[in-house]
């Protein structure tokens, strides 16, 4: 099987899909090659992000690597949210196959994007960086 089970899963039945109201930080990143788009929705409470929602526009894995991601940083603080990385995004996934591994860097992306968005909209000062989305091509 291509997929592991947890891709599977979290494909068919994807967790936190949706947009929030009032949003204290919405991130939104897409990728030219393939046209795939993720935008990430947080309510961030004391410094703890208390609900997170996602729509992704995209491929499986972007779907099924957004949505674990949102439960990997629903209740966490803003900190532990910014040390998320893909690679523990697809560990947690039970992995990708190598074609689709980028596909998690717009989940990884997309929360650091929300989390810059509410920093900025918070006046703080520095913002964190955002890195470069990663390229798409080895998927097309
Ligand atoms: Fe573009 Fe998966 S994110 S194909």
């Amino acid at each position: 099987m291509l997929y592991s089970e947890k891709v599977m899963d979290h494909f068919s039945n994807p967790r936190n899909v949706g947009e929030i109201e009032n949003a204290d930080g919405i991130g939104e990143v897409g990728n030219a090659k393939c046209g795939d788009i993720m935008k990430m929705y947080l309510k961030i409470d004391n410094g703890v992000i208390t609900d997170v929602k996602f729509k992704t526009f995209g491929c499986g894995a972007a779907i099924a690597t957004s949505s674990i991601a949102t439960e990997m940083v629903k209740g966490k603080t803003i900190k532990d949210a910014l040390k998320l990385t893909n690679k523990a995004v697809v560990e947690a996934l039970d992995g990708l196959p190598p074609v689709k591994l980028h596909c998690s860097v717009l989940a990884e992306q997309a929360m650091k994007s929300a989390l810059s968005d509410y920093y900025r909209r918070q006046g703080i000062d520095p913002v964190p960086i955002v890195g470069e989305i990663g390229e798409c091509e080895a998927c097309h």
